[in-house]
């Protein structure tokens, strides 16, 4: 919020459109959320858990999403059809998300079965992906995952098939196959934009796990650099990081984990420790008022500017125009095979 700017009156406008809407409304809000949207959402929670929470809450007809496009888009794909979802921001994207779309990943799983052999080859997606990227999931036996329940997911790709195609984040991949016991010349990077993704059909059919070249630009800021220099400072400190951290920072870290479990660890952390955390800055600055006998730092201030779009302001525009700006839709072919990928996923965890 800006420093002298007075929100006291769109704070109550909202209360008050909650107060009348009752249980017609829920507001989702992602960790990564500003504090003020946070404190007016119902629920808060990581990509897996709200996603659960859209998918079982059947009392409401509108779900206002406070989080990135494709959160609210696997919200509207897992909501009951009476259900309306809506984003306060439309061009509230995740860069990540962009960095696949369905005609290169088609590409790429063409080219990999061409010089694969009899083994089976299965798409794993991570949630920050688009709508037509998770059906391609649904219509090849694959599944999504977050970063919350990813081990699982791969765990369960490799009793189902033999190779792995994991996009779009390189990072959340490498950091799964390394916990799953696999070497690092096991898992090879898919870069799209070359032939054969990069690699020789040797690499392909060697490979266990095929990487996208994706990344977010918001957890590839975090360096072991960044992390000693922490450690020197603050010899007491544990140092946890979210796996779309790179290989590296996870190795030098503590602890590693979805949105969730660093909330969770944080939590349970006695009075009087000090913890540095790599992720987005919000949450992180949450932690720290929520908490404030423990001492809670973050390792590089590192903001998602997609998750800060959604502000008061349009959170309040968007329950002034319920149901009608900003709706999040999906078509309803792509929607079946997409929900097929999701209950997948919601089933392994
Ligand atoms: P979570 O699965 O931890 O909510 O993370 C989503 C995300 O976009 C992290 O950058
Ligand atoms: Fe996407 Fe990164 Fe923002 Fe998460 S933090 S929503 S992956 S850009």
């Amino acid at each position: 919020m800006k420093a002298g700017f007075d929100h006291t009156e769109v704070i109550e406008n909202i209360r008050a459109r909650k107060d009348a809407l009752g249980k017609e409304l829920i507001i989702l809000t992602h960790h990564y959320q500003r504090k003020e949207i946070v404190d007016l959402g119902d629920f808060v929670g990581d990509s897996f858990e709200l996603s659960r929470k859209a998918a079982s809450d059947s009392a409401c007809r509108h779900i206002v999403f406070c989080g990135v496009h494709f959160m609210a888009e696997s919200a509207a794909i897992l909501a009951k059809p009476r259900q309306i979802v809506q984003i306060p921001n439309e061009h509230a994207g995740c860069w990540m998300a962009s960095m696949a779309d369905s005609v290169i990943v088609e590409s790429a799983w063409n080219q990999i079965s061409d010089v694969m052999g009899k083994e089976r080859l299965v798409p794993v997606v991570y949630m920050n992906s688009d709508a037509d990227l998770k059906a391609f999931c649904g219509t090849h036996g694959g599944t999504v995952c977050t970063s919350s329940n990813a081990q699982k997911a791969v765990r369960w790709a490799f009793e189902v098939g033999d190779k792995i195609l994991f996009f779009p984040d390189q990072h959340l991949g490498r950091n799964v196959g390394h916990d799953l016991g696999l070497k690092a010349d096991e898992m090879i990077v898919w870069s799209p934009d070359k032939p054969l993704g990069g690699n020789t059909p040797e690499a392909v059919r060697a490979a266990k796990m095929i990487l996208w070249d994706g990344y977010c630009l918001v957890h590839t800021r975090f360096s072991v650099e960044q992390i000693e220099k922490m450690r020197s400072e603050f010899p007491g400190a544990r140092i946890i990081v979210h796996p779309e951290c790179t290989r590296e920072v996870v190795a030098a870290s503590d602890a590693c984990g979805s949105t969730s479990y660093i909330v969770k660890y944080v939590q349970e952390a006695p009075a009087g420790s000090t913890i540095v955390i790599g992720t987005e800055i919000n949450l992180i600055n949450r932690l720290s008022l929520q908490y404030p006998e423990k001492k809670i730092m973050d390792l590089n201030n590192s903001l998602c500017p997609n998750m800060f779009k959604i502000n008061l302001g349009n959170l309040l525009w968007i329950l002034e125009n319920l149901g009608d700006v900003n709706v999040v839709t999906v078509p309803d072919d792509i929607k079946a095979d997409a929900k097929l990928a999701l209950d997948r996923m919601l089933s392994l965890a």
